[in-house]
């Protein structure tokens, strides 16, 4: 008999799916979001543990409505805002999550997104496919480099991190904005500024890589953009709502803000339809993590954390 029973309560990647269904007693419902959150319950009656999306919200009236035999929620994701932890320790149910396996994936992500922003890549995709081009001019749409320049990394965990290597080998110097100053083996050079304008000053490039959490939401308002140097770029791998779109959209408008580059947005996929107008803003449909390498290794984390607990170890990957 198989060591745990498990709900999958969304469609994975196939080798995914057949991975879970060789390691676990595995119940698919690929299309669970689009199904009354009753019928989801009923399916979980019996069942160990339920895993889902970043897109289902697992909040307390659905923990609190799951069947006493489910003990642990598990998230194809590194976030965890989607999901009431508080509720979940309360009714001591386990989370599980897939960090670090995913890093190298969002992080070269962030690179491409600060690439694009600062090398207008929209106009020069958009120019090529509209066969409108003309041939090299030395006025073609001029952008600016990495080189030489200051990326400000707001959350500096393991993907700040993986950032943070990376933009140092295009010749960027990184600062970051945390709670707290990072031992100086994790720094590894960068900067601390616990003041968020002043942090915001100095760099000619901010990357947001933090959790969202009551904390962060709304943390690039206007207030902190005007704090910003002008021509800066905006770079999110994080989650929408870090960032307050009317502030972003206003900065990007007016010059302000250089460009952005963004995968992530508030009520993904509807975002901002504004961003869809503006050509300094390059636009990525939430693929941070999508990688045949991230998406495989996404699951077997998650197949370990269930055999771990099954034979009564604490996984890396449990928060609560
Ligand atoms: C993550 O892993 O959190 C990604 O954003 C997908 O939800």
């Amino acid at each position: 008999m198989k060591p745990c029973s498990v709900l999958v309560a969304c469609q994975l990647p196939e080798e995914v799916e057949r991975d879970l269904d060789a390691a676990l007693d595995v119940d698919f419902m690929p299309d669970a979001r689009s199904r009354p959150e009753a019928e989801l319950i009923a399916r979980l009656e019996g069942r160990d543990a339920l895993l889902l999306l970043a897109m289902t919200p697992a909040n307390a009236a659905l923990i609190e409505a799951l069947p006493a035999s489910v003990k642990t929620i598990a998230t194809y994701s590194v976030g965890l805002d989607h999901i009431d932890l508080e509720a979940a320790r309360k009714r001591g149910i386990a989370v599980l999550h897939t960090p670090d396996v995913l890093t190298d994936a969002v992080a070269e992500t962030a690179l491409l997104l600060l690439l694009g922003a600062a090398r207008r890549a929209t106009e020069s995709i958009a120019l090529v496919r509209s066969g409108e081009w003309k041939g090299w001019t030395p006025t073609q749409l001029i952008g600016v480099e990495l080189s030489g320049k200051t990326l400000g990394i707001l959350g500096m965990g393991r993907i700040g991190r993986g950032i943070a290597e990376r933009a140092k080998a295009f010749g960027m110097t990184i600062c970051y904005h945390n709670r707290s100053a990072l031992p100086p083996e994790l720094a590894n050079g960068a900067v601390h500024h616990a003041d968020a304008a002043e942090f915001l000053g100095v760099i000619d490039a901010l990357a947001i890589a933090c959790p969202l959490t009551e904390t962060t939401r709304g943390f690039l308002n206007a207030e902190r953009i005007a704090a910003m140097k002008p021509g800066g770029i905006v770079v999110n791998i994080a989650r929408g709502p870090v960032i307050d779109d009317d502030a972003l959209i206003a900065g990007l408008k007016s010059g302000h803000v250089r460009a952005a580059g963004l995968d992530v947005f508030t009520n993904e996929p509807k975002l901002d339809p504004r961003y869809l107008d503006l050509p300094n803003a390059f636009l990525l449909p939430h693929i941070g993590s999508s990688t045949v390498e991230s998406r495989r290794a996404m699951g077997r984390t998650l197949i370990d954390g269930f055999l771990a607990l099954a034979a009564g170890r604490d996984p890396d990957n449990r928060v609560v």
